[in-house]
């Protein structure tokens, strides 16, 4: 793709405050619906054991990820929505105005994610959705992400994926292909941004080999989790309690 490239971070910033408007419905109109149950099993499989208080949501665009875990926390909860689309990150706070979200305290970070404005383990949980994919050096924002959590933290990562069966792996080729930026450019008017998610999930490293970026990085009990067949994939880890 010529004019997105996430090697040019401005390029990709460039088109996520030009799409910001059109996104959610554009997310509903594309996933047929299922990224809302996908992005509804991240926040159940990083609320483990107790309700995480402190929470940063990366490449938080419009905010469903923190929203959703907001809505259905029983106790009061901080929650960082962390992306460097100014534009972006406004949508979300229009949709928080609307919301009954009113006794959670929510802040919106304009950051880049490889570089967290948070001091050394002060969250008790992160999520990303659909973000890692885009981010020019993942294991950077991994890294960042293991500095910032408590010991005991969550990370969980929900991305596109490409299905490991034969024929699902050539219907999704050809979704995305054909209908994919039929539907963008009808939608967004930006047939573009479209090429671009094409060509970023084709070119994305697996699932297996980002739950080993995570191991790497220092997560434990590490876990990986297909949906759909493998459209869109969980990955979890947890910082260790006792770590060096
Ligand atoms: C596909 S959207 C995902 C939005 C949201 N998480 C969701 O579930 O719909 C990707 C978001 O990542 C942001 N992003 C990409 N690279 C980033 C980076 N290096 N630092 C911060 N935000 C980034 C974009 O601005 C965009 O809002």
């Amino acid at each position: 793709m010529k004019i997105y490239n996430k090697n040019r971070p401005h390029t990709i910033k460039a088109m996520f405050n030009s799409i910001a408007q059109k996104y959610d419905r554009t997310n509903d109109v594309m996933s047929f619906y299922l990224h809302r149950h996908w992005n509804h099993e991240l926040v159940r499989r990083v609320q483990h054991d107790q309700t995480p208080h402190t929470i940063m949501d990366l490449c938080s665009g419009t905010g469903d990820i923190a929203f959703n875990y907001l809505k259905y926390a029983s106790v009061p909860c901080e929650a960082y929505l962390v992306d460097f689309s100014p534009e972006m990150l406004s949508c979300a706070q229009q949709k928080a105005s609307i919301l009954p979200l009113h006794k959670h305290k929510i802040e919106y970070v304009v950051a880049d994610v490889q570089r967290l404005p948070f001091e050394n383990q002060t969250m008790d949980c992160a999520t990303m959705a659909y973000g890692i994919r885009n981010v020019h050096h993942p294991f950077q924002c991994i890294q960042e992400v293991y500095r910032v959590l408590k010991p005991g933290g969550c990370f969980g990562i929900l991305e596109l994926t490409r299905p490991q069966n034969r024929l699902l792996r050539f219907g999704h080729k050809l979704y995305l292909r054909t209908l994919l930026p039929i539907l963008g450019r009808w939608v967004t008017k930006n047939e573009d941004a479209y090429h671009y998610l094409r060509q970023s999930i084709h070119t994305f490293i697996p699932p297996k080999a980002l739950e080993d970026d995570l191991k790497k990085a220092g997560f434990i009990k590490t876990g990986s989790y297909s949906l759909a067949g493998g459209i869109a994939t969980i990955i979890t880890g947890y910082k260790p309690i006792n770590y060096s």
